[in-house]
């Protein structure tokens, strides 16, 4: 009997070094590309995408198509979650998210996770039908965000530049905070937890917001809820890799590795090549970090990085990616020229 030979993707996050690497880019569907945009403006809203599997599961395989990406990754957004909680979410055109904020324990108490599940549904069915729909050779990433960077959205309720108010109450209401977190860590492994089960084959945890937190606090709402997190996945789904992405850690992207237990670690745009192959590469796949502005400056600037991070960290388990999100102003042909380029390294 022979195996089919596992996913180039899924090999790496085992640990295998392999080459060329997979690649895949974070917010790879989006606004860049005009057959997304045809897509969006057929729809209500920004969350009225993300709860049509017909149409996410379309601009899931868009990137696809054109430029051959090792992975998929399920289209939909972080603040799902706290739509499913019951904190209603808008999107307005040009002003980013819009919650009414949760700041005290009386706001938190109105959350449940009584039809959590139900208002996800179609969350659930766009996986499914990826999980037939991508090519054999190609993975399906499942994802969330990372309990404090949800939680800044919660009680900021917006984007925010300083987070003070997030950091007020985790500050000065510990316990009120840590409730908030305790829920967030729970909902999130239910939603992880069937986002597998319909077919995710890896785990992305998006912490965009972990730089800002200072060395203690980092311990307590971004180490300490993504190990729990992590534990109850790997108990509960054993064989599912778990990525990272505490953007902007620095320093702290070292004990986040020893002590979280994910499989690997997606480095931001500032991580120092050489600095994250000694010290992290021996321990976790490393993904990143190509400068999303790079990719819009296109030419041989790109080239140039493109083939630095290959050649520091292309040696060892690595997964080439972006050091963050794509940007809508990106020309599709630079993204083009970056993926021939990955694909024909040596
Ligand atoms: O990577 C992918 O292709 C999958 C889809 C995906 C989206 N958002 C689609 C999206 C993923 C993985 C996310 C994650 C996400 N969402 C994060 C973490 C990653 C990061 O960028 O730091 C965060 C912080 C959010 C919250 C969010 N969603 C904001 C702040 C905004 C508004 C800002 C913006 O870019 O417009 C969104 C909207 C959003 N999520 C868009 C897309 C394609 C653009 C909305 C549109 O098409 O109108």
């Amino acid at each position: 009997m022979s195996h089919a030979p596992a996913k180039a993707f899924l090999r790496a996050l085992a640990g295998e070094t392999v080459t060329p690497p997979p690649f895949w880019l974070m917010r790879q569907a989006g606004r860049y590309l005009p057959e997304y945009r045809e897509v969006r403006a057929g729809c209500r809203g920004f969350l009225d995408l993300c709860y049509s599997p017909d149409k996410a599961t379309e601009v899931t395989l868009q990137p696809l198509r054109r430029y051959g990406f090792s992975a998929a990754i399920l289209f939909s957004d972080i603040l799902v979650v706290p739509d499913a909680l019951g904190q209603a979410v808008a999107f307005k055109e040009g002003e980013g998210p819009k919650l009414p904020p949760i700041r005290d324990g009386k706001a938190l108490a109105k959350l449940s996770l009584e039809g959590f599940a139900s208002h996800l549904a179609p969350v659930f069915e766009t996986v499914s039908r990826l999980s037939k729909a991508i090519p054999a050779e190609t993975a399906l990433i499942g994802f969330a965000g990372a309990p404090w960077t949800v939680a800044t959205y919660m009680v900021e309720g917006s984007g925010s530049k300083d987070f003070i108010e997030t950091k007020k109450l985790a500050y000065g209401q510990p316990d009120v905070f840590k409730a908030l977190i305790d829920l967030l860590v729970q909902a999130t492994g239910d939603y992880l937890i069937t986002q597998i089960d319909h077919g995710a084959e890896a785990i992305q945890l998006f912490d965009s917001w972990a730089g800002v937190l200072p060395e203690d606090e980092f311990e307590k709402w971004v180490i300490a809820p993504t190990q729990r997190l992590v534990e109850r996945l790997k108990r509960e789904r054993p064989g599912i890799p778990v990525i990272g992405f505490p953007r902007g850690a620095g320093a702290l992207l070292l004990p986040y590795v020893e002590k979280t237990g994910v499989d690997a670690v997606s480095l931001d745009t500032g991580v120092p090549l050489e600095w994250a192959a000694k010290m992290l590469q021996p321990k976790v796949t490393v993904q990143g970090n190509l400068d999303p502005i790079l990719l819009i400056t296109g030419g041989e600037a790109m080239d140039r990085a493109i083939d630095r991070i290959l050649s520091t960290l292309g040696r060892g388990p690595f997964i080439f990616n972006l050091g963050h999100g794509i940007l809508p102003s990106t020309p599709p042909e630079h993204v083009a020229r970056l993926a021939e380029r990955v694909k024909a390294w040596r």
